[in-house]
């Protein structure tokens, strides 16, 4: 197999990597290379895959351990890895602007870290797109690493002890109405407001929707903080904004990135893609 090529997307982050087909079994070699390139770039896009779940989830399982996947647990206790994302239902059809899932899935298009609001959150997400529209439905990221290292020094030494409380229903009760079964299964998390990777020793700090309110501040100073540290690290040169094609997969680090959906017209396009993640290792707190 050709040697696998890396190709930067941004001056901070993101890369595009060729050479390697996800849908095979992959060699001790190519896994180390990718696990580098996580650690190094945070985003990763590999286009052109060739996937089906069971394809996706094979590789997942090489990355860690799956993370149950907290909407259908939440309402129905059931035990599933896989969401869709996009605007196509389990029948092939398309759902519009007006149904209540779309509407859900509106919440994505705030800034976020994926399952920060999990005692144990993310490590990445995997995303793989079967159907893209022609028109909108970029998926836009920030990192919060590159960000941490731009900040004056006494801002980093401000931030270093400090916790956040990450909320779901603060975040996404915005959008939509969170069932009470789901409200239950996601009680309120503290996390780490700095983190550091374990492999490199890079920092960034850790916000996003979800994040309520800072540990020890009233309500109002910790939002001007959050808000100060988000502006931060969105300006527009900052962002990597991905156009999705058929075939693309895409693994972010949610440790340090944060991304958000960009909107479509579901009433006129098509867009599915299934999304799996792989849990962290463990809680923030204890890192
Ligand atoms: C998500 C998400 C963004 C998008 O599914 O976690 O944030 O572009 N999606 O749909
Ligand atoms: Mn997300």
């Amino acid at each position: 197999m050709a040697a696998a090529t890396i190709e930067p997307l941004h001056r901070d982050f993101g890369a595009r990597v060729a050479g390697i087909d996800l849908g095979a079994t992959l060699s001790a070699h190519d896994l180390a290379a990718v696990r580098d390139a996580i650690d190094r770039y945070s985003l990763l896009v590999f286009p052109g895959q060739s996937l089906d779940d069971e394809t996706q989830l094979a590789f997942t399982r090489r990355l860690g351990e799956p993370e149950v996947e907290h909407v259908r647990f939440g309402r129905e206790g059931a035990i599933d890895y896989f969401g869709t994302v996009g605007n196509i239902g389990e029948d092939g059809g398309r759902r519009g602007n007006d149904h209540e899932t779309t509407r859900f899935s509106r919440g994505n298009e705030m800034w976020h870290s994926d399952s920060s609001f999990r005692e144990v959150p993310a490590f990445v997400t995997i995303t793989y797109a079967h159907e893209t529209p022609e028109e909108g439905g970029e998926t836009e990221f920030a990192s919060c690493r590159a960000a941490y290292a731009r900040l004056p020094d006494a801002l980093k030494a401000e931030i270093g002890p400090l916790t956040a409380i990450h909320d779901y229903v603060f975040s996404r009760g915005r959008v939509a109405p969170v069932a009470a079964s789901h409200a239950a299964s996601l009680p309120p998390v503290e996390q780490k407001l700095v983190r550091t990777n374990p492999a490199t020793g890079a920092r960034n700090y850790y916000i996003g929707s979800h994040a309520r309110e800072i540990v020890g501040r009233d309500r109002e100073a910790g939002r001007r903080l959050l808000d100060d540290l988000l502006a931060r690290a969105t300006r527009e040169e900052d962002i990597l904004s991905h156009r999705w094609s058929p075939g693309d997969l895409a693994i972010w680090d949610n440790r340090c990135l944060l991304h958000r959906g960009r909107p479509y017209d579901a009433d006129r396009q098509r867009r599915r893609m299934r999304q799996n993640r792989v849990r962290g290792a463990g809680p923030t707190l204890e890192e």
